[in-house]
């Protein structure tokens, strides 16, 4: 076979020398532009997961590059002063120029002839190549030439980096935080040999303009630096090498191949250097391509099913990458307002992989310090004494809102069960919520709600407009104080232009077939084209439904609930208004955010204004609509900071489903992210909801200060009894009913 690399980076050496020892008759060129021992920056890091990987698949490059590694477990951060430690992290850094000769010299051991100093612009020399390896970095001139096929999207990102190197050998993986006049400096640092460390100082593009560094050169960025660091750097030198500031890009492509040739590393992705794995997706790449063409004889094959492996695993370290860099784009928000252990317990955990439980396991005393501190805040928040030692896990702390006190952070979110009759919940409910609250939750919200017949959204759901739901409720609200300790509140709704639709499993969002009722919604948009319109509300309108939810508030009070949630998203009638997608109004409640707030304002001031001073009333938003032109997290944080100011003592923070062609994007806890933004910009605490799947999910956001309450909803389908199971995992003792005492004594067998 013959094959071209374009480029000789770690992906294209990689990738040849694997090919070549696999078949010493293939005849593999590399022609890189640069000179061999000319290369930028100065250190990369690997994990130790990554290293299994180079070692299964070639021992001779694996046994140089470990012999070269400075290896470190600790985590330092720097902070206001303070220098924060967590160990057990397992990282190895090592020079990008030792790498790259390593993997030059097995090449040339092997017979790949390597041409240096050769800049490709024009594929058409390669034209009887089999296979052609864009394996030319982040501005792939490869990737260009064939845009139309690879689809590349390229996302300049707002922060101000620079790579620079240092004679100070850090001793641990170093992140470091300083604040000067004219704004806060991070950065990270490593060593990668004996004497040398890596330094990456990373800013906003405001403080970087403000310090002038947009006029400096090399020299001038350099004078800069060491000034700014001089006490951290106690005497030693910072060092260049093309250290110019640049802005990340993180690429993505729709496609990675193209006939006979395939992206590799930096062209095909990127992720950001805060999690330092370029180098290692570059030599996984390779590994996984090599292995492709050994396993499939035709070329366009083997390209096929080397994409079809490397995507996902690529995709997941982008979007762990995206919330990380994310944290460092936005460090701002937390430096200065978090105590330094939540702080290091903030950065540690921001792209979700590494969690309280995982930390537990590296390093026992720096999570059982974070348990202590929060653990004391909760105490002050709660005005309840904690046990002294051992700390409880976060989960099981309790907190207050007004005169309601949870006896720990999970709650049961609301879920319609579409089983009611004319809005009278009945046996099912009861026992659906009911087991629920005996299953340990602190808070159960009973499903949304309505406030009148033609504010349902289908026949089946739950209402609170007749003396009967009245009873109906009561009934199950005094099952839930009788039974258990659990707290429980009502969602109260009006389903504006999603009415008169089938029951979810019936088809949701979907029209009933007959039987309808008219709606009513901010503007007259049908949601599905198919939909029905609705009426545009008029003050009329407006004054009957914002009654309705008087009276429902005051059934609500009637039957015995603790808290009320208003349900201001996912487009139902209240979210309706708030966002530009579905209220196209033009008179004072329409256009901006503060007009479109105005009617869901009067319905909570109405309400709050009737419900106990004691008890608490929460509001559930869609901090985005996930659509272009829609409501941002921006506008989130604006709203709930309105709410805060009209007396709302919690915002539930969910995301879209205003339009049916939103575009969610998915991924591990994709949602707290909004609730984490809103609970320090808008100053509220926050219910975070959606996919949390573990309670060590649970103990993370919690430590980190994503929220103050955590949601889940198909988790307690799946598990009515799911807090008192995390409760037995993490050897936490939370009281059964008399009624089950016998159960201590029962151990679940789990082989
Ligand atoms: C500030 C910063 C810090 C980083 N820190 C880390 C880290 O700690 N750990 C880590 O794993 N990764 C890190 N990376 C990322 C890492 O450098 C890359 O992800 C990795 O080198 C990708 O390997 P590659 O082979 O795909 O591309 P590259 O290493 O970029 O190699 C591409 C090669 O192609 C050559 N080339 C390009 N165009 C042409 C052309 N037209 N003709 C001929 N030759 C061409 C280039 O000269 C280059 O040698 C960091 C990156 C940055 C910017
Ligand atoms: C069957 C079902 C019914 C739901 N009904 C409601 C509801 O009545 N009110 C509401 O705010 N959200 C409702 N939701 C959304 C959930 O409360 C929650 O926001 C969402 O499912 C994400 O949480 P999860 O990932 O834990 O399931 C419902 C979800 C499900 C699965």
């Amino acid at each position: 076979m013959r094959i071209v690399s374009i480029g000789a980076g770690p992906a294209g050496l990689y990738f040849s020398l694997l090919m070549k020892k696999a078949d010493p008759a293939h005849d593999i060129r590399v022609v890189e532009r640069n000179r061999a021992d000319d290369t930028f920056g100065f250190g990369v890091v690997f994990s130790d997961a990554t290293l299994e990987n180079v070692a299964e698949a070639d021992r001779e490059s694996h046994a140089e590059i470990t012999g070269h590694f400075a290896h470190w477990d600790d985590i330092d951060i720097h902070y206001r002063g303070e220098v924060l430690t967590s160990t057990g992290h397992g990282f190895a850094g090592m020079s990008r120029q030792l790498l790259l000769d390593i993997l030059q010299r097995r090449c040339a051991a092997l017979g790949v002839r390597v041409e240096f100093q050769r800049e490709v612009g024009d594929l058409s020399a390669y034209a009887d190549a089999d296979l052609v390896l864009a394996a030319d970095g982040v501005n792939s001139v490869v990737r260009s030439r064939y845009a139309e096929h690879f689809r590349p999207q390229v996302d300049w990102r707002p922060n101000k980096f620079v790579w620079l190197g240092t004679t100070f050998p850090y001793p641990a993986f170093t992140f470091l935080f300083k604040e000067s006049a004219h704004g806060l400096w991070r950065v990270h640092a490593y060593r990668y040999d004996a004497s040398m460390s890596t330094f990456i100082l990373e800013t906003t593009e405001e403080t970087w303009r403000r310090a002038g560094l947009d006029q400096a050169d090399e020299d001038q960025t350099l004078a800069f630096c060491e000034r700014l660091f001089a006490e951290e750097l106690q005497g030693h030198r910072l060092l260049k090498n093309r250290s110019l500031w640049r802005s990340f890009p993180t690429v993505r492509n729709g496609c990675w191949h193209h006939r006979n040739v395939v992206l590799v590393g930096d062209a095909a992705h990127t992720a950001h250097f805060s999690i330092g794995s370029g180098t290692k997706l570059a030599i996984e790449d390779a590994i996984a391509l090599a292995r492709a063409l050994q396993r499939h004889g035709e070329v366009e094959k083997a390209l096929a099913a080397y994409e079809e492996d490397r995507r996902p695993e690529v995709e997941r370290l982008q979007r762990a990458a995206q919330v990380s860099l994310e944290w460092f784009e936005e460090t701002e928000r937390y430096h200065g307002r978090l105590e330094p252990i939540q702080f290091a317990m903030s950065l540690l955990t921001r792209s979700l992989r590494v969690t309280h439980d995982n930390l537990k396991l590296r390093d026992p005393g720096f999570v059982a310090t974070v348990d202590r501190w929060y653990a004391s805040q909760a105490e002050q928040q709660s005005r309840v004494a904690m046990p002294a030692a051992p700390p409880p896990p976060p989960m099981f702390t309790p907190f207050r809102l007004r005169d309601m006190l949870l006896s720990n952070r999970i709650v049961v979110s609301p879920m319609c069960q579409y089983s009611a009759e004319d809005g009278t919940p009945g046996d099912w409910h009861l026992v659906n919520l009911g087991s629920r609250a005996v299953g340990g939750a602190a808070l159960v919200i009973a499903e949304m709600t309505d406030v009148s017949r033609e504010g349902r959204i289908t026949p089946g759901c739950t209402g609170m407009y007749k003396p009967e739901h009245l009873a109906a409720w009561k009934r199950i609200v005094d099952f839930v104080h009788a039974a258990s300790p659990a707290r429980i509140a009502l969602q109260l709704a009006h389903a504006g232009r999603k009415g008169s639709t089938r029951r979810l499993w019936e088809g949701i969002d979907e029209p009933l077939a007959d039987g309808n009722w008219p709606l009513i919604s901010a503007s007259a948009l049908p949601y599905h084209p198919h939909s029905q319109v609705p009426k545009a509300m008029d003050r009329g309108d407006m004054d009957a439904v914002r009654d309705q939810f008087v009276r429902a508030a005051r059934m609500a009070e009637q039957a015995g609930f603790d808290m009320l949630e208003l349900h201001g998203a996912h487009g139902y009638l209240l979210a309706s208004f708030i966002s530009p997608l579905t209220n196209v109004r033009t008179d004072e409640y329409g256009g901006a955010l503060v007009n479109r707030m105005r009617f869901p304002l009067e319905v909570f001031d109405a309400v709050r204004a009737v419900w106990p001073r004691q008890k608490p009333v929460s509001v559930k938003i869609s901090a985005t609509d996930w659509a272009e032109g829609g409501l941002s997290a921006e506008d989130a944080v604006n709203l709930a900071r309105i709410l805060r100011e009209h007396g709302c003592d919690i915002v539930t923070v969910s995301t879209g489903q205003t339009v049916p062609d939103q575009k969610p994007v998915y991924g591990r806890l994709y949602q707290t992210p909004f609730s984490d933004r809103i609970r320090y910009e808008a100053g509220i605490p926050t219910m975070t909801v959606g996919s949390i799947a573990s309670y060590d999910d649970v103990n993370s956001i919690l430590a980190a200060g994503r929220a103050d309450l955590c949601v889940l909803a198909r988790g307690h389908l799946y598990d009515p009894y799911w807090t008192r199971h995390a409760a037995y995992e993490q050897g936490w003792d939370l009281p059964w009913p008399d009624q089950y005492v016998s159960v201590k004594s029962f151990t679940p067998r789990r082989d």
